[in-house]
């Protein structure tokens, strides 16, 4: 069974398709991608279909990113289809556990900024701002990746 991880955002164009770009690369360093599915969404659905930003692309691609995501919508039957779902700020958080439906495991559902002490708890919304806000995103996702793929990994061996 693959490791299934959903990085959650509100337009799905900025943060979490870097999130998907920056786990999908440190999982095919360590050799790991036939053991994960990682994919991203929104919360809001008005970027459905587009790839990611172009800041997004540019910032990323020079760090050696590459981004195959188009923008989808959050919906329900991602409780179901993914183990882990990693939220960039608050907002995308709570907003992402107001559609459970009662029994859905909550657990699953996290900030992805629990990992990787960064001294923030929100990835800021990149958006309305400039370059170093992009920096900065790739910046505290990659800490923060990095330490939730260490996690992973330890609770996996001790699973098996
Ligand atoms: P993201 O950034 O949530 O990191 O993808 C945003 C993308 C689009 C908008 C806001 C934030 N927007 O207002 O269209």
């Amino acid at each position: 069974m693959k490791i299934r991880v959903l990085f959650v955002c509100l337009g799905n164009i900025c943060r979490s398709p870097t999130g998907e770009a920056v786990l999908k690369k440190l999982v095919r360093d360590r050799g790991l991608e036939h053991q994960f599915h990682i994919e991203s969404a929104g919360t809001e659905g008005f970027h459905a279909g587009e790839p990611p930003d172009r800041r997004t692309l540019r910032h990323g691609e020079a760090r050696g990113y590459q981004f195959d995501s188009l923008a989808q919508k959050f919906a329900n039957r991602h409780f179901e289809d993914f183990d882990h779902i990693l939220c960039m700020d608050e907002t995308n958080f709570y907003n992402v556990l107001r559609m459970a439906k009662s029994g859905e495991p909550m657990a699953k559902v996290k900030l992805l900024l629990d990992y990787g002490e960064t001294g923030f708890r929100e990835v800021p919304d990149p958006y309305y701002k400039g370059a170093e806000a992009f920096e900065q995103v790739i910046d505290l996702i990659e800490k923060a990746c990095h330490h939730f793929l260490d996690e992973i990994m330890k609770s996996a061996k001790t699973d098996f």
